[in-house]
This record gives structure tokens, sequence and C-alpha cells, in this order.
């Protein structure tokens, strides 16, 4: 079963068991720097973020590879009138040449992991705009919660990734392996 059709069935389901999709709590959490402006979120799923900082006034690109999360992500914002636009692009094969006259105050990469993405992402935040990550790391306590070590940062990964970059978050937390990072764009 190709990736696709994977997470096709993986949103299926999830829409099945009508949850809500939640919005990432640290994201929330970063309100007070979150002033509304144009915003990327890469891998939305079911786009709980992207719907969070539309209602914080940012106009968002949503990109993900199934079709199923897109059409979930467009419904609702056309239902709540929100200021998304979903689009089905699958980040594999991303067209760097397509995105290179792009920029975003704020991206958002949640639970997605590809490290080829880093410099694109890099290249898509403005000057002093700001990136927010969060996936797993490899820990201990995670080694087993069926996520392969290939999709999991190492530990501090994203700090050195970003050192460049003002620090302006970051958490690792042991016991649910997972990264967060909070950054923002230097001017020079
Ligand atoms: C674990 S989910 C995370 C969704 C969302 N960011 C969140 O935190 O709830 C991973 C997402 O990556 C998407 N995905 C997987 N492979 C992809 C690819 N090659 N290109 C774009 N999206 C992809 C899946 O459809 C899924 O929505």
């Amino acid at each position: 079963m190709n990736s696709k059709t994977k997470w096709d069935l993986k949103h299926k389901e999830r829409l099945e068991e009508l949850k809500d999709p939640a919005v990432n709590p640290r994201l929330m959490n970063l309100s007070a720097y979150l002033n509304g402006d144009t915003a990327l979120d890469i891998a939305c799923g079911l786009g709980a973020n992207s719907m969070f900082l539309a209602r914080m006034n940012y106009q968002v690109e949503a990109i993900d590879i199934s079709d199923v999360a897109i059409n979930f992500v467009l419904e609702q914002a056309t239902k709540n009138g929100l200021k998304i636009h979903p689009r089905v692009c699958d980040l594999t094969v991303l067209d760097r040449v397509e995105w290179q006259n792009h920029s975003f105050n704020l991206v958002v990469m949640t639970y997605y992991l590809d490290r080829l993405l880093f410099p694109i992402v890099k290249s898509l935040v403005q000057k002093d705009g700001y990136f927010f990550m969060e996936t797993f790391y490899q820990t201990p306590q995670n080694q087993n919660n069926g996520v392969s070590n290939q999709y999991k940062l190492q530990s501090n990964e994203l700090l050195a990734e970003f050192s460049e970059w003002k620090i302006l978050f970051f958490e690792e937390n042991e016991q649910e392996g997972r990264q967060t990072i909070f950054c923002q764009k230097p001017v020079l």
C-alpha cells in the first residue's frame, strides 16, 4: 500500500470516529506570538492547527498528501468562513521551483519528519518570521510506540538544526517522546 492510500484510510477512520481533530497545545500556548499574517501548515492532516491559525487571523496554506484530509479541511473552512487554502501535495516530490517565490510569516510542521524539507522550510519563512515544529524523538520510553526510528528525531536535533535562529521555545518530553521547537528567523 502506498503512503497516500495508507493516509487516506487513516484519515477516513479518524473521521468515522467523529473525534474533533485537536489543536497542538504547545502551539496554542504560543498565541502571544501569533499575530496573524500568512501561514503554511505542512502535512496538515485534518487541519486542526490550520483552523486554529485561521481563527488567529492567518491566511493559511494547508498541504497534505491525503485527498480525504484535504477535502475535510476544505469543507470545514468553507462551512466556517475560514481563510484556508487546502491542497494536495506530495512533500517527497515537492517542486522547489514552484515554491521559490513563496514566503510565510509562520510555518508549522507537526508529526511529519523529512529532513530534506529543512532547507526549504528555512527559505519559506520570512525574515523575522516563525517556525513551529513538533514530532517524536528517540527515547527509551517510546521505543515501542509503533513509529519507526526513521521518523523520530535525535535528542536536541531541532536545536542544532535551527541553531542560527532565535529559539523562543524548546521542549523535550521524555515520557511522551516528543520534541517541540518554536523559533524565529534572523533578520540578517
Ligand atoms: C501524523 S499525521 C500529522 C497531521 C497533523 N500535522 C497533525 O499534527 O495532526 C502525518 C500527516 O502527514 C501526511 N503525509 C504523509 N506523507 C506525506 C507526503 N509525502 N506528503 C504530504 N503529506 C504527507 C499524512 O497524510 C498525515 O496527514
